[in-house]
């Protein structure tokens, strides 16, 4: 055993949550520490494993790591579970129930990763809401790091959570959602009760979603560190409240923009779990600078038939060139196909759309907001969908959907200034006049701030800045629990 022990190397293992914005980041950071010679266990469903195999060829561009390896476990839902936003506190139990047997059997004694095996883990990163993981870590002897690859602006608002049960603000008393929170240190004078999460306006205090809020939060200072998707500049007040619940943060972000700068590269390998539609970059090439719009509410969010229709006017009306994304499933009730058969629509739709817009079901994100011709994105703001945008110093049009995406747009509107927080309405006026003051009327003083944020997104990033440290600080940590392991 001890001799096993000492030729250990550091090998981690990644569980990202089974959903696109998670594993997107997660993959992003499980290659910057492969570069960093980690040997890295990547856990994925075998969903999202299908869908990546299916949409991308990240499997194969992995294999030039020869300390990278994907392994896979089911998510327990049954075969034909969407899998779609409504179903994630459904996925959490399934995993907790059926997948976590698994996982403790393979990082066991006689398990593949096991203390030993050839080369047992020394260090596992799991989603900050799988609960679970705290366990498991202490059963095998090895730190556990918590990612949240929601925004800490997000998840802050999730720890302060009991403290606002307490103080009796939770439920809301009426129905004035415009009432500032007494509660919210670092949010102070921010954050208004329309600005929490949505599900913290139910009113029954046993809801499903905020009960696993509340298990989530007794669990994340028992981790031995948390890794953000974020930047010291852009959120330092709530970096710093983080720290009295753990002390031990790593903010390393935006982790697409290190990883990009670590490779000397352009772009990455993709990590979509619905095939991208490329053509959209053709079409950006002949539209002239910052004249399109660009529209795209993530992976999970879902509007109504009424909602399509108001921001399908608001983009014809503004008279701006747009391209959007229409994600299978993304209106209820409609059958998406249809919106390209021009004759079934209002005329003065299918001849707007005709003359300055493009549709696809999926595009490549980060290459699209990286284009010269994108001027605007109309976003649900997901926390990766945010961080991509200021990279490419974009301004942002804010429609929330859930989760951390209500105290993203605020922060996008209030307090960093580079877009307009749309939450809560879906009006074809105020989308035409919110589009019309972002890439006319006001162009000016929101791509100031917005290229400003970029460039310090950027110096971050580079060496020296405070993502680059962080992450260096990260790497050496991980390295030293292997030593820890060698001399236990
Ligand atoms: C989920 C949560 O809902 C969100 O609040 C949280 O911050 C992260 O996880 P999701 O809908 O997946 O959000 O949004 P986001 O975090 O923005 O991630 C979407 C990812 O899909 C982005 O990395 C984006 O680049 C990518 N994408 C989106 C594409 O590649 N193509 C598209 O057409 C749309």
């Amino acid at each position: 055993m001890s001799n096993q022990r000492s030729s250990l190397s550091p090998h981690v293992l990644i569980f990202p949550l089974p959903l696109q914005g998670p594993v997107n980041s997660m993959l992003k950071l499980a290659e910057l520490l492969c570069l960093q010679n980690i040997q890295i266990t990547f856990l994925n469903t075998e969903n999202i494993q299908e869908r990546l195999q299916n949409c991308t060829n990240n499997q194969n561009y992995f294999q030039k790591y020869k300390n990278f390896r994907f392994e896979t476990v089911p998510d327990g839902l049954e075969e034909g579970n969407p899998r779609t936003g409504d179903q994630i506190p459904n996925m959490l139990e399934s995993i907790e129930v059926k997948v976590v047997p698994i996982l403790r059997e393979m990082l066991g004694t006689c398990g593949a990763y096991g203390p030993d095996s050839e080369s047992p883990l020394t260090c596992i990163i799991a989603d900050g809401i799988f609960t679970f993981a705290v366990d498991i870590a202490k059963e095998i002897g090895v730190p556990l790091l918590y990612f949240d690859t929601i925004s800490p602006c997000g998840l802050w608002t999730y720890l302060c959570l009991p403290k606002l049960i307490e103080l009796g603000e939770l439920p809301f008393k009426d129905d004035n959602l415009d009432e500032f929170i007494s509660y919210a240190p670092g949010m102070e004078g921010i954050i208004r009760r329309r600005d929490l999460p949505s599900f913290f306006r139910t009113k029954d205090i046993n809801d499903r979603i905020l009960q696993l809020v509340l298990k989530e939060d007794k669990h994340i200072p028992l981790a031995h560190g948390l890794i953000f998707n974020t930047f010291q500049q852009l959120e330092s007040p709530i970096l710093s409240q983080m720290l009295n619940i753990c002390p031990n943060i790593y903010a390393i972000g935006p982790l697409h923009t290190h990883l990009k700068t670590k490779l000397a590269a352009e772009t990455t390998s993709s990590s979509s779990i619905w095939k991208e539609d490329k053509s959209c970059m053709s079409w950006l090439d002949s539209q002239p600078t910052k004249s399109v719009i660009y529209i795209s509410i993530g992976s999970l969010a879902v509007m109504t038939k009424e909602q399509f229709f108001e921001i399908w006017y608001g983009l014809v009306n503004s008279g701006s060139k747009f391209l959007w994304v229409r994600r299978p499933g993304s209106v209820s009730g409609l059958d998406l196909e249809f919106e390209f058969e021009f004759d079934k629509i209002p005329l003065e739709l299918a001849q707007g759309t005709k003359e300055r817009g493009k549709i696809v079901s999926w595009a490549p994100q980060e290459e699209v907001l990286a284009h010269s011709a994108v001027g605007c994105f109309l976003t649900h703001s997901g926390w990766n969908s945010t961080l991509e945008s200021l990279v490419e110093g974009k301004p942002m049009i804010c429609w929330p959907y859930f989760v951390d995406q209500q105290v993203n747009s605020r922060y996008v509107g209030e307090v960093w200034k580079i877009g307009l927080d749309m939450k809560d309405t879906c009006d074809r006026e105020i989308i035409e006049k919110m589009i019309r003051d972002v890439m006319e009327l006001k162009k000016d003083e929101f791509l100031k701030r917005a290229e400003e944020m970029a460039k310090l997104a950027k110096e971050s990033v580079s060496e020296g800045g405070s993502s680059f440290v962080d992450l260096d600080r990260l790497v050496q940590d991980i390295k030293l629990m292997k030593l820890a392991a060698n001399h236990d």
